[in-house]
């Protein structure tokens, strides 16, 4: 396929993609979910949103868990690749008095991030931008870190996206991945949180993820599956809802829609098959010679 074929293909999935997490009034409905909860609305905490603004396998608990791997130092600067919400990038920030920018394709995401943020009073330590994890609107070597959380499942071309995080990350630079990744080739059924159907599912392999993060600059330094931390999550999550005779009116269904429960339902099935599961890998940027195999 020729590159200008290739560059084609991955604009039309991106629309696709934006598609998929559009909502049209997000912030109306979440404003209104904290509300039916109990919140009040004009007196928000970070705390409050988690529920909702952790949108990838474990919620804020496994932010916690994904962050402590590479702790960001205070005043350093890093990178959200497919920031959401903005739940983990106010998460981090607030923790570990870094700075944080986040990138999203869906424009409505930077929006509510954006205006979320400033609600619970983080509004100078995050900031989002719509831009593609393809093209980073950045220059080179401007990051300490980057990290991206269930975001690689959407990106057919893991080689353009790895290149793109070493180009902007400094020397030595962090690029921490918590993604879902491929098990077995057990059947897929659709659709799943991040995908409608197979035309924007790029699940990849823990081997192929490491293959293109060597090649494009990156050391592996830890790997952990986060198999039986999920299972023992969804497990606990249920027994809170029948205990609660349903789930909290704030949670990750008003994101997700109508059709939470299929997405779901087919995620964990997947999982409990083995055929996918959630991943994290530490990775730190090492330099790479371009012309090593003309030598
Ligand atoms: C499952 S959500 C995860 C959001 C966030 N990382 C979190 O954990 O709360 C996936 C996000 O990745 C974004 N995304 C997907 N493909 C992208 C791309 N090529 N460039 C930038 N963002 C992308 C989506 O718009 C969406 O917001």
């Amino acid at each position: 396929m020729t590159r200008y074929k290739r560059e084609r293909l991955a604009m039309a999935v991106e629309c696709t993609v934006i598609e998929h997490y559009r909502h049209g009034a997000l912030e109306d409905a979440l404003l209104k979910g904290l509300a039916a909860a109990g919140k009040d609305v004009n007196n928000l905490t970070p705390d409050d949103l988690a529920p909702a603004d952790e949108f990838h396998i474990g919620g804020r608990q496994a932010t916690i868990d994904f962050a402590a791997e590479f702790k960001p130092s205070a005043d350093t600067h890093w990178l959200d690749i497919g920031s959401g919400l903005g739940g983990p990038s106010r998460y981090v920030a607030h923790t570990y008095h870094c700075r944080i920018i986040g990138v999203d394709l869906s424009e409505e995401y930077v929006g509510v991030a954006g205006s979320l943020s400033r609600r619970v009073g983080l509004g100078g330590k995050v900031s989002y931008r719509q831009a593609s994890a393809l093209a980073l609107p950045f220059e080179n070597n401007t990051f300490d870190g980057a990290y991206m959380q269930h975001v690689g499942m959407n990106i057919a071309d893991k080689a353009k996206l790895f290149g793109e995080v070493h180009r902007v990350l400094k020397p030595g630079g962090i690029f921490a991945i918590y993604d879902v990744m491929r098990g077995n080739d057990g059947i897929f059924s659709y659709p799943v949180p991040w995908a409608s159907a197979a035309e924007t599912n790029f699940v990849e392999a823990p081997a192929t993820y490491r293959a293109q993060l060597a090649a494009e600059g990156f050391e592996v330094v830890k790997e952990r599956n986060r198999r039986d931390f999920a299972m023992d999550l969804f497990s606990a999550l249920q027994a809170k809802v029948i205990q609660a005779g349903g789930s909290s009116k704030f949670g990750l269904q008003i994101v997700m829609g109508a059709n939470t429960s299929q997405k779901v339902g087919n995620m964990i099935s997947m999982i409990e098959r083995g055929t996918v599961g959630p991943v994290e890998m530490i990775c730190r940027r090492i330099e790479v010679n371009p012309h090593a195999e003309n030598m």
